[in-house]
């Protein structure tokens, strides 16, 4: 029995219906879930698709991508290129933005994508994700790279698939946070988790500690003091996992709560930090901040950075406000140097806390 369940294709109309173009949008959002099918049934033949192991190519980034890296990139520009609704797309995967076939006027849309998030987890058929952003293209050129540096703030819709033991599409269009789970019998998404909420107070962090020492201090400081536990300033035990693959991580936090941490370290000095702005950073704050939550780069809100580059990377800390107002107030007493006695000697003794700073 279907009848009365909310699929995908009814939730855009009733929440796009007041816009001047959300029948585009919503279009658009239709050609993005098609895609996200396409991925879903690639992956998840698992070795028996025949599409393990590396592609033997490097992307922009100059990371060896994987062959699904490249599959899923085809999968997505296939899906949605369409003048009619898209102008332009650009990806985590291409260097330049990707022309969009035209057979008329351009598009509205810029569509914005990490088309396989968490790659090097696949071949462990540990959960991966597709992650888009949505901006507008005003003018009626086609796009180049310089149409594409929007903030954050200016994304009209943004989410993420992720393909663990439900593939599910969570996604919001300036209206909360929603999740729409596939049937894969039918083939539909359907609204499994409506308004999805981030409990503001959480006891469990999410960042890989192998980069302890390239952390900047007021991390390194936030999560010595959720190591310490019920015996430290926190006055409660944390937990901790890492999936390293963002979109898994990210989805246990909006599920039930916690924060993640990809943030500025020194590991690399070219490099302000692992994760993609345009790709990962803005789509994932997003819906993070329409499920309540907050995303900063420590030291402003992660949406208001005006993107300098299409492949910028950028810190990343998101997820429970309350643990996120926290960091930020952490990185601001380093910068005036209030943090002083956290950082004497004694502190340093009774954490066990060895930065230099
Ligand atoms: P991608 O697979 O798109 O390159 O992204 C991987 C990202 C993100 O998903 C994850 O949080 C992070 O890289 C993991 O990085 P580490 O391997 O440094 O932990
Ligand atoms: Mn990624
Ligand atoms: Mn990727």
């Amino acid at each position: 029995m279907y009848t009365g369940r909310t699929t995908l294709s009814k939730f855009l109309i009733e929440h796009l219906q007041d816009l001047d173009d959300g029948g585009q949008l919503a279009g658009l959002l239709v050609d993005v879930a098609a895609a996200v099918k396409t991925i879903a049934a690639l992956t998840g033949r698992g070795a028996l698709g025949g599409h393990h192991g590396d592609a033997g190519s490097e992307n922009v980034h100059g990371e060896a991508q994987t062959k699904l890296d490249v599959l899923a990139d085809t999968i997505m520009i296939e899906h949605c290129n369409w003048n009619g609704l898209v102008a332009g797309m650009a990806s985590e995967e291409n260097e330049q933005p990707i022309p969009v076939e035209t057979d008329g006027p351009v598009g509205r849309y810029l569509l914005v994508f990490d088309p396989l998030d968490g790659s090097s987890n696949v071949a462990m058929n540990v959960s991966v994700g597709t992650i888009f952003s949505v901006l507008r293209h005003a003018s009626s050129e086609t796009p180049v790279a310089a149409d594409f540096l929007q903030p954050g703030v200016r994304q009209v819709a943004a989410g993420y698939a992720i393909y663990g033991p439900a593939t599910m599409l969570v996604l919001t269009v300036g209206k909360g946070t929603h999740g729409f789970t596939l049937d894969r019998e039918v083939g539909n998404f359907v609204l499994t988790h409506p308004s999805i909420a981030i409990p503001p107070e959480t006891s469990e962090f999410a960042i890989n500690t192998s980069n302890e020492r390239f952390w900047e201090p007021p991390v390194q400081r936030y999560v010595t003091e959720c190591k310490a536990g019920a015996t430290g300033v926190r006055e409660r035990d944390f937990n901790m996992r890492w999936i390293a693959s963002m979109v898994a991580d990210v989805h246990r936090i909006l599920m039930r709560g916690g924060v993640f941490l990809y943030p500025r370290d020194f590991r690399d000095p070219t490099r302000p930090g692992r994760l993609r702005l345009m790709y990962e950073a803005n789509p994932i704050a997003f819906v993070v901040e329409q499920a309540g939550g907050a995303a900063s780069t420590g030291r402003m809100r992660l949406m208001e950075v005006v993107p300098e580059d299409m492949h910028q990377r950028i810190p990343v800390i998101l997820g429970s406000r309350a643990e996120i107002e926290r960091i930020e107030r952490y990185h601001g007493e380093y910068e005036q140097g209030t943090d002083k006695p956290y950082r004497s000697p004694l502190f340093k003794e009774r954490s066990l806390y060895r930065a230099e700073v």
